[in-house]
């Protein structure tokens, strides 16, 4: 059947490929969140065997979350946007393919290493060194396959959506080289070029900006493209789109040091990173304010259609958290945060809220245009999804907000004489409910993803991509 399609059809195949395994993924990476949320309630489920302790679990976690979950979205909705607004086809099919088959590789190296014990120990970029160097190169094919098909487009503009996503791509790549420059001294071992204070600087800047280009710009980028489309609206402020973008990646690039609040690092350099985060207020409220407006005069639609409440919700979860970060960036507030499981709450928020309902709204708008189907198999399981989602991350943000505070006040607190009022084991006492919850919500949101496992495979079964991929071509040719 493929072989009836003309080269002017988009290549779908691995839009669909990473559609899928950010289902995938995404089940595995949270119900790995559950596990070691569980553990934090009954520490019986560590089962005394090195590879399953928490310690080696929650990097597997972050990085099945981030980057197996979290990448495969931005790869399959950056593809197809990047093809739909230049209307071109990817510059290569076989170099995407690369990217499709390299990244995973580099996932599955991921789940080998890391419960084993192999780590850079540097948060977010524990893969050793020949995991990364695979990972670098991988990336820039990504870069070569996106920018090349920038290149060859057939419309005069860059739609702002592509501006975020390939920010989000250089940047990236200039984060994971400079922080693994490294000296190996086995095959799985090892050591940082840099050292100290400046070790930890350089890791913070990778560490931020993995949340500020990773987990923020590609986003943006997704809700650029998916939130108008939904809502068959055009963007609220094209004007403002650009602003937001540039005050954005401008500003993102200093928060960094708010992560070493009252360590070895410069205090010069804290204060400008705190001050920097203030600010980053202002364009993230911009951009979220961007979104949200697009649905002026069609808000009635957010009765019936839940694939554009997930996008919109996830919008208020994203001002949620760039309100709450620019404040824990404040030293004095950062005093009594910092450690505690209010930073895990505000992580969530960001990750569970933000990151994953807008990924789960636009992979549900992609899914059926993918392959040929009118739209999803259920709604109602897409609506039964949003709920568990939603509450889910609710259950998990308050109960760490409630953690959190509790944590920082008691570790605070001093008797007349001096003396601490309350032991760490009292503290950890006190937290033990808000466990229970957080790993409740977690069960919820979940949950939610295997709702979203079966309406994917319902509406894939019945499917026909080649149509798809016809009717893409009709629609390319017609715009010419
Ligand atoms: C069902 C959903 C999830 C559950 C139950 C869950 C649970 C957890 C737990 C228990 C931790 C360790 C907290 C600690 O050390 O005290 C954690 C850490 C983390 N999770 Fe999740 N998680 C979920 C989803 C996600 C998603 C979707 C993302 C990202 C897109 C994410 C990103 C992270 C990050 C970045 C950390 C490290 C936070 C830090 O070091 O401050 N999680 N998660
Ligand atoms: C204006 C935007 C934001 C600012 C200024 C900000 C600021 C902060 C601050 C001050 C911390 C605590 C640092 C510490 O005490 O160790 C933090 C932690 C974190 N934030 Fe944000 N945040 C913002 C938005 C977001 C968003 C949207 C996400 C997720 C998508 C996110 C993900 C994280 C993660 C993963 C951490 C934990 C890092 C770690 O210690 O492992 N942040 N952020």
């Amino acid at each position: 059947m493929s072989t009836a399609i003309s080269p002017t059809a988009y290549n779908y195949k691995v839009v669909r490929q990473f559609a899928i395994m950010t289902v995938v993924w995404g089940i595995l990476g949270m119900g790995l969140g559950v596990f070691i949320a569980s553990q934090l309630v009954w520490p019986e489920l560590n089962f005394g065997l090195p590879w399953t302790t928490f310690g080696r679990l929650r990097p597997l976690h972050t990085n099945l979350v981030i980057f197996a979950f979290g990448g495969c979205a931005l790869f399959a909705t950056s593809y197809y946007v990047v093809q739909r607004t230049c209307q071109t086809r990817l510059i290569s099919d076989s170099l995407a393919a690369f990217h499709f088959w390299g990244w995973q590789a580099v996932i599955v190296g991921a789940i080998v290493t890391l419960p084993l014990g192999y780590t850079t120990t540097k948060e977010y970029a524990e893969l050793e060194w020949p995991l990364a160097i695979l990972l670098a190169i991988v990336w820039v094919t990504y870069g070569l396959v996106f920018f090349g098909t920038i290149v060859k487009r057939k419309t005069k503009h860059i739609y702002v959506g592509n501006w975020f996503y390939g920010a989000f791509i250089v940047v990236t790549a200039m984060l994971h080289i400079v922080n693994h420059m490294s000296l190996p001294v086995s095959l799985f071992k090892s050591y940082s070029a840099y050292s100290g204070a400046t070790d930890a600087m350089i890791q913070w800047w990778y560490g931020h900006n993995a949340v500020g280009f990773f987990l923020t710009t590609g986003f943006l980028g997704m809700m650029y493209y998916f939130v108008p489309k939904q809502a068959e609206r055009p963007i609220y402020s094209y004007r403002l789109s650009i602003v937001h973008f540039w005050a954005l990646i401008t500003l993102y690039i200093w928060a960094g040091p708010h992560h070493l609040h009252y360590t070895a690092l410069p205090d010069w350099a804290q204060s400008l990173g705190m001050a920097m985060s203030i600010i980053l207020l202002a364009p993230s409220w911009g951009g979220m304010i961007n979104g949200m407006m697009t649905l002026s005069g069609a808000w009635h639609k957010l009765r019936t259609d839940p694939i554009l409440r997930f996008l919109v919700v996830s919008l208020a979860f994203y001002g949620m958290s760039t309100f709450e970060g620019p404040m824990m960036a404040i030293k004095t507030v950062n005093s009594l945060s910092h450690y505690t499981d209010w930073t895990i709450g505000h992580v969530h928020a960001g990750a569970l809220g933000w990151v994953a309902m807008i990924s789960i709204g636009a992979i549900y708008h992609m899914i059926p245009k993918l392959f040929g189907r009118a739209q999803m198999h259920s709604i109602g399981l897409i609506n039964a999804h949003f709920w568990l989602a939603t509450i889910g991350t609710v259950l998990y943000i308050a109960s760490m907000w409630v953690n959190g505070i509790t944590q920082g006040l008691m570790w605070r607190a001093i008797n007349d004489d001096g003396t601490l009022t309350y032991s760490f084991v009292e503290a950890l006492q006190a937290s033990h409910p808000g466990y229970i919850v957080r790993a409740l919500g977690g069960a919820f949101f979940a949950s939610g993803m295997l709702f979203m496992a079966y309406n994917v495979f319902r509406t894939v079964r019945a499917s026909n991509p080649a149509e798809a991929e016809a009717a893409e071509q009709i629609a390319v040719v017609g715009a010419h």
